[in-house]
């Protein structure tokens, strides 16, 4: 089935006019015919299923094709926290573009050191030392190498957890379909049920120090799961009682993604008992949706190893002055707009919204619609739902997401600078692509 833009979608205002417009559908086929030559036929197909259109552009909530059209991303997996082109970061980037984007590596690098200062003082009290990439899956490889030089090597991960796809991410990142082809991946791997602390007592205590367990606050590509209250302060806990090494991967929840600065801060268990990470994972939105970059932040003994030796674990491009100007306006803008309030607010009113557009179908197509501030799960009885309406929503002009490790949820996550009106229209293009699609799998209630 291909996604028509429906009239729905005329409703919405038109691309501006310097959005390129030069023969769209012409232009499709040959950029679908470039991605079968030279990129990947699967991505080509998947490309031509939702409709062959190319996207040129991109402004705060909006993406913009070739063909004139808008479309509201309240996908863009997790990235886009301070919407597209924020003004504040690409005016930093222009700036470091015209000054000194890429560093001799020879010198003290300013902007990097402002950029760990400005994201360090933001994160949890003890977590001070940061070591910035270029990308989520890096963060992890940083924090497993980072617990390795400790001697924690027996990797603990959950199930349905999502940590990256580089070798030793993808060791961590519990799903058969991403690590079958590639096996064998690091040894001394497992993963337990998420959410569930009686399991990850039972392999702490096989294990002992040489563990180290990577968890994230909510999986956000495992469906949107949100563990039971007190869970990460009682592996944090578990974690200390068997001397092994924690990492809590933010790259998804963190920033302000669930309405408070770390998905940790939610986890309900009162301030001492809190968990205390030996490294924290951050990612997505600190790119400022501009420029890729991500980074671990470590304790100052958890990360003594990479401190002594600054070549122990390196990379050509990383902690670049143009990624670290990203993050360092990114995270100054989260706090000066007063972002991280917002994403709470908006995102309790979308989830009500939500509830409310699949109350209809809930106990039939839908099976739960769960989520923390603007990271939402709308989960359904059938696989076969997810694909149907996000080209329903594709036809209404709005983007969403489906869920990498858990196929039959669909994932929103909105910026945080959209509007009620944004939500408006997100909520109302959601309420008649659930009809069309209740409709046709015969699965109104
Ligand atoms: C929690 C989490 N960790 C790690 C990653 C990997 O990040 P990247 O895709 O930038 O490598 C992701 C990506 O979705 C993620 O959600």
């Amino acid at each position: 089935m291909t996604a028509a833009p429906s009239t729905a979608s005329a409703a919405l205002p038109s691309a501006p006019p310097d959005c390129d417009r030069t023969d769209p559908a012409g232009e499709g086929a040959h950029i679908a015919r470039l991605y079968r030559e030279h990129l990947s036929s699967g991505r080509a197909v998947l490309g031509t299923v939702i409709g062959g259109m190319v996207e040129t552009g991109s402004e705060g909530v909006w993406v913009f094709t070739g063909d004139g059209r808008r479309y509201l991303d309240f996908g863009g997996y997790g990235v886009f926290l301070l919407g597209h082109r924020h003004p504040s970061v690409t005016a930093a980037v222009h700036r470091q573009v015209d000054t000194h984007p890429l560093a001799s590596r020879v010198f003290l690098e300013p902007v990097a050191a402002r950029a760990a200062r400005a994201l360090a003082t933001r994160t949890p009290a003890g977590l001070d030392h940061v070591h910035f990439v270029n990308s989520g899956a890096e963060a992890t490889e940083a924090g497993l190498k980072l617990a390795r030089a400790h001697g924690h090597t027996a990797l603990v991960s959950t199930l349905g957890g999502y940590h990256g796809k580089t070798l030793g991410a993808l060791s961590a990142t519990a799903n058969p379909k991403y690590q079958e082809p590639f096996r064998p991946l690091l040894p001394d791997s497992t993963a337990v049920p998420y959410g569930d602390t009686d399991a990850m007592a039972t392999a702490l205590a096989a294990l002992g120090s040489r563990a180290c367990v990577i968890v994230e606050p909510v999986q956000g590509e495992g469906g949107v799961r949100v563990p039971p209250p007190g869970y990460l302060a009682e592996v944090s806990r578990l974690c200390r009682t068997h001397g092994a090494f924690l990492i809590v991967d933010e790259i998804q929840t963190g920033l302000g993604r669930l309405g408070s600065w770390w998905g940790m801060d939610l986890d309900g268990a009162p301030r001492p008992q809190h968990a205390a990470p030996d490294a924290l994972l951050v990612g997505k939105g600190l790119s400022g949706g501009v420029v890729p970059v991500a980074a671990v932040v470590a304790t100052a003994a958890a990360y003594r190893p990479f401190s002594r030796d600054p070549y122990l674990h390196t990379s050509t491009f990383a902690a670049s002055p143009l990624a670290c100007a990203a993050a360092l306006a990114a995270v100054e803008t989260l706090e000066t707009e007063d972002l991280v309030n917002r994403a709470a607010v908006l995102g309790d009113r979308l989830l009500a919204g939500v509830r409310t557009a699949c109350a209809p179908y809930t106990g039939g197509m839908v099976r739960e619609v769960r989520g923390r501030g603007l990271l939402i799960g709308l989960e359904f009885a059938e696989e076969q739902a997810v694909g149907e309406l996000m080209l329903e929503l594709v036809g209404r002009s709005v983007l969403v997401n489906h869920s990498l490790n858990a196929t039959r949820v669909l994932r929103l996550t909105p910026p945080a600078i959209a509007d009620e009106e944004h939500v408006g229209l997100f909520l109302a293009a959601l309420t008649e692509a659930l009809r069309v699609v209740a409709t046709r799998l015969g699965r109104t209630v």
